[in-house]
């Protein structure tokens, strides 16, 4: 059982299962609760702290669950609640905890809230739930404004009645109305419904996207982006300032519990902003994707964690770091790309929209650079969110046919972005079977096509391999328990522009040569004890281009 530390959080190595491609335990080619308690084994081997869930909740699947059409139950493709039950207590006997996906900002058009708001007329209070606005033109068919969803074309959908309501995401995820009592007291049932089944901690999905202000005018799209990172809480849509009212609601009841639960937000706002979602009167903390967005070099690596240090530092929150999850190109493949492409994954894209041609990919070096960013990550002060099939080395899949496609991001942007299906393929589990592993013995099915390619990444395939990406991550979460001390870091000089080297307290010393060439070891590091490194070749006196090493 996890124990009572409240602060357990703080430098959690946390493990990202996306619930439909995880395991599948009866056959039908889509992950399960069952299929995950099944690998509650390989988790523990693994040596992960916590499992950040993300949706697994009853939904027509416009946004891979993101749209949510029942917020207190599973869906019914992905289990029971007492399969939900059983897959807590299987982790917590383990010693691992667990974080579920709340998605607050919008429900799904399925939602019953949603069908009685269709069925209601304008002005009742059913529809005041979510963001209806009446249309303009003369016969009221024209958007209320010319905003855009995130998924690409209007944010405003016609009801037929001359009313539009507002989706910042897929016409499928209608926005709630946050300054609606009911919705509130409605989060708030949902945050006990799960605190009381056992859950740890929630994610939560688009944080700084709840609170809005529609009063009229509304101003243009193009104001809006102009104003977008002025981060003074006065945008009508993102990061305002009631947010804080909101969850300080959210941080009472977490506070209900003991230990309390906790939360991280996901809230893409300017980095002096995060402090607010991070706050111990708010959610407690928040994610920083700079790494994610960073070019793979000694300067931008250094810059960013030199920055989110000393932005988290007197926050009362630790840092978050994060290399890939479900809605970015995977690291392996953003790192194997040219080098100017690591940068904000755009080049990455791009990539996969001209069809992924493999020719202009270095797939090595690829993986050496991963290797060496994830065992850099995995020595910072804070938190380690990892995504499920990193610790293979998994590539990002490119080959995927068009009929076979489900993200929305592809289907609203037709030509323009092929979207995150790559990252969501269903695991390797073996080398050989059908769907290699990912459903019991004889299934051949998987929601998504896995290429060919995925037996040499599989677990099987790695597992008893002491150089594979599973065994360095094993090995690393396994001494970073045990090295982990308080929350400092101290740079270390190295005379070269390309190596960066950081002590933890108690002497576990990083060295990362971000150069594609082999550099000296300073000559403060040479003899001591290597712990680990991410490339096979560390002498006593150097390290391999694009390496990291811990030492002792
Ligand atoms: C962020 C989630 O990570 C992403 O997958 C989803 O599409 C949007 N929020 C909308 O819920
Ligand atoms: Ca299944």
């Amino acid at each position: 059982m996890p124990g009572a530390d409240r602060d357990w959080w703080r430098q959690a190595a946390v493990y990202q299962v996306y619930p439909r491609s995880f395991a599948d335990a009866n056959g039908d080619g889509i992950g399960d609760l069952r299929g995950i308690t099944s690998r509650v084994p390989y988790l523990v081997e693994l040596g992960v702290d916590a499992v950040w869930l993300s949706p697994f909740y009853p939904s027509a699947l416009a946004d891979g669950g993101y749209d949510v059409d029942d917020y207190r139950d599973v869906d019914p493709r992905l289990g029971t609640l007492d399969d939900f039950d059983e897959l807590v207590a299987a982790l917590h006997a383990a010693g691992i905890r667990m974080i579920v996906d709340i998605v607050p900002n919008h429900s799904s058009d399925r939602h019953e809230w949603f069908r009685e708001a269709l069925a209601s007329p304008r002005g009742s209070a059913a529809r005041d739930r979510y963001l209806f606005r009446d249309g303009e033109g003369p016969d009221a068919s024209e958007p209320p404004s010319d905003w855009t969803s995130m998924f690409g074309g209007s944010a405003w959908e016609p009801v037929g009645d001359g009313q539009f309501y507002l989706h910042l995401f897929a016409r499928e995820q209608p926005d709630l109305n946050w300054g609606n009592r009911e919705v509130r007291d409605d989060f708030l049932t949902t945050l006990r419904f799960w605190s009381d089944r056992g859950v740890d901690g929630f994610r939560v999905d688009v944080a700084h996207a709840l609170a809005k202000d529609l009063t009229y005018p509304l101003r243009s799209h193009a104001e809006l982006e102009a104003d977008k990172l002025a981060g003074d809480g006065a945008h009508p849509l993102w990061d305002r300032e009631e947010l804080d009212e909101i969850y300080a609601e959210w941080r009472a009841v977490f506070d209900e519990y003991d230990p309390p639960r906790t939360a991280v937000a996901e809230a893409w706002v300017e980095p002096h902003r995060r402090a607010r979602y991070a706050a111990p009167t708010s959610l407690g903390q928040a994610f920083n994707f700079d790494l994610l967005r960073a070019a793979f070099g000694a300067e931008s690596f250094r810059e960013v964690v030199a920055r989110n240090l000393e932005l988290t530092r007197g926050t009362g929150s630790s840092n978050t770091w994060v290399l890939s999850n479900h809605d970015v190109v995977r690291h392996a493949t953003r790192y194997a790309l040219p080098d100017d492409a690591s940068d904000d994954g755009a080049v990455a894209r791009e990539w996969l929209l001209a069809g992924g041609d493999p020719a202009a990919l270095d797939p090595e070096r690829g993986l050496r650079r991963a290797r060496a960013a994830s065992l850099f990550l995995l020595a910072l002060p804070g938190s380690a969110y990892l995504y499920q099939g990193e610790e293979l080395g998994l590539p990002e899949v490119a080959e995927i046919p068009d009929a076979d496609r489900q993200d929305p991001t592809f289907f609203r942007n037709a030509g323009v972005d092929v979207g995150r299906d790559g990252c969501r393929v269903p695991l390797p589990w073996t080398a050989s079977g059908g769907a290699f592993g990912f459903g019991p013995d004889g299934s051949t099915a998987s929601h998504l096509p896995q290429p060919d390619w995925f037996a040499s990444f599989a677990v099987g395939a790695e597992s008893d391999d002491p150089g594979s990406t599973l065994s360095m991550y094993r090995a690393a979460l396994d001494l970073r328990r045990r090295l982990q001390g308080a929350e400092e870091l101290e740079w270390v000089d190295t005379g070269s522009p390309d190596v960066l080297a950081f002590r933890r307290p108690g002497g576990w010393t990083v060295v990362t040569n971000f150069g594609p060439s082999p550099a000296p070891l300073p000559a403060w590091a040479v003899g001591r004890e290597v712990l680990l490194a991410s490339g096979p070749s560390v002498s006593l006196a150097e390290v391999a281009g694009e390496t990291t090493v811990w030492l002792r």
